[in-house]
């Protein structure tokens, strides 16, 4: 199955032989679980999505496919996600949902699964400042960040731990910025125009302006 660059980008940061489970979460039409599937990351992968309908093709299209891994596929609400297996270390994959809502899943998670060896790969879409607020809060730290860009529309990508991690993480990012090319730059004036414009009535985007301005050299 050939994925696009930014689900590509996701699934060559999971590791193979880290995680006895890997959970797709907001997975749509599973491309991205299947993928790690087909190429043995963990011996358990779960397809986790809202909607019944989209869950029914991809139990469909995966029973008719010869696996040695593990899987299942569950049509549930992220916010009400029980994690099996509670001493195993577990991957959580949340990609294409909003910043904000992003943030709102790792509350949820953590929240209910409070023993959980997680963690979490993200790639939101905008706001990412709050998916990164909500990892702080939890003491997650990082184990990479990149950029990745997908029709002419650029994404952060965050692979954050709380056990595991080789860094602090930021709220804006620091390895993504080193060294500035031209992707990243495009990206940075981007984000700074849409907090200019978002400063004009909101304090919280004056703050996070500020931040993000100390980036330009
Ligand atoms: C735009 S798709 C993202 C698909 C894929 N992860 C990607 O990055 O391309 C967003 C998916 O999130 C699912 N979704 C939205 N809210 C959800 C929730 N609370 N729990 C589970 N899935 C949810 C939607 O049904 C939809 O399939």
């Amino acid at each position: 199955m050939k994925l696009s660059q930014r689900l590509q980008t996701l699934a060559d940061l999971v590791p193979r032989g880290v995680y006895a489970h890997i959970w797709d979460c907001c997975c749509d039409h599973g491309f991205l679980a299947s993928v790690l599937i087909a190429t043995k990351r963990a011996p358990n992968v779960h397809f986790i999505d809202i909607v019944p309908e989209l869950i029914e093709k991809i139990t469909l299209r995966q029973s008719m496919t010869n696996s040695a891994v593990n899987w299942t596929a569950q049509a549930c609400d992220i916010t009400r996600l029980r994690l099996s297996d509670s001493n195993a270390s577990q991957l959580i994959i949340i990609a294409g949902v909003g910043g904000e809502l992003t943030a709102q899943f790792i509350d949820a998670i953590v929240v209910n699964n409070p023993s959980k060896d997680i963690d979490f790969l993200l790639c939101p879409v905008r706001d990412v400042y709050r998916t990164r607020q909500a990892l702080i809060n939890y003491e997650f730290g990082l184990l990479d960040e990149q950029l990745v860009t997908e029709n002419k529309r650029t994404y952060e990508i965050i692979y954050a731990s709380r056990q595991h991690a080789i860094q602090a993480l930021s709220l804006i990012g620091e390895q993504l910025w080193q060294p500035q090319n031209s992707i990243q730059l495009n990206y940075l004036a981007r984000l700074i125009k849409h907090l200019q414009n978002a400063a004009q009535t909101s304090e919280e985007a004056k703050k996070q302006l500020a931040l993000y301005q100390q980036l330009i050299k």
